[in-house]
């Protein structure tokens, strides 16, 4: 059965150049890009976002990043996508990321790595619904 997943194209990847290279890869992958866009979002709106992290030390640092430059949120579609999306993306820290993932290829640090996915159901729906409405999601 199809699944959605909430992905983000982080400001050091974007900055890097490397939007294009990676798209090719998620869509290599068989997911469909069901909806995408450029944006900024302010340091606060990344608190809300990464709420969860809200007591790690790495919070600070973490949501400064995710608002330091332009980013694409995007939802993807096919089977099983939460789980394969994260294989794909490999390991948070890039230094541990299997050889051909996302990390792997193009994120430089544990903090700056290139992209984020969503780690289950409940958090897809969660993270989906913050930067999209329904009218955006056909
Ligand atoms: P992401 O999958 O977007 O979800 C939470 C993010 O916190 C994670 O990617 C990392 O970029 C970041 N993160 C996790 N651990 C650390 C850490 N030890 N130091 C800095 N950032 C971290």
């Amino acid at each position: 059965m199809s699944q959605r997943t909430f992905s983000i194209i982080k400001p050091d990847a974007v900055r890097n150049g490397d939007t294009g290279a990676i798209l090719a890869e998620i869509a290599k992958a068989g997911f469909k890009i069901v909806s995408i866009k450029k944006m900024s979002i302010s340091r606060q709106q990344a608190e809300g976002f990464y709420h969860v992290h809200a007591a790690r030390p790495f919070f600070g640092e973490l949501c400064e990043f995710m608002s330091s430059g332009p980013i694409f949120p995007m939802v993807l579609e096919k089977e099983n996508a939460i789980a394969d999306l994260r294989k794909l993306m490999g390991a948070t820290d890039p230094a541990k990321a299997e050889v051909g993932t996302i990390r792997q290829k193009f994120a430089a640090s544990i903090g700056e790595n290139a992209i984020h996915g969503s780690d289950g159901e409940d958090t897809a729906a969660f993270e989906i619904g913050y930067f999209f409405a329904g009218v955006e999601l056909k």
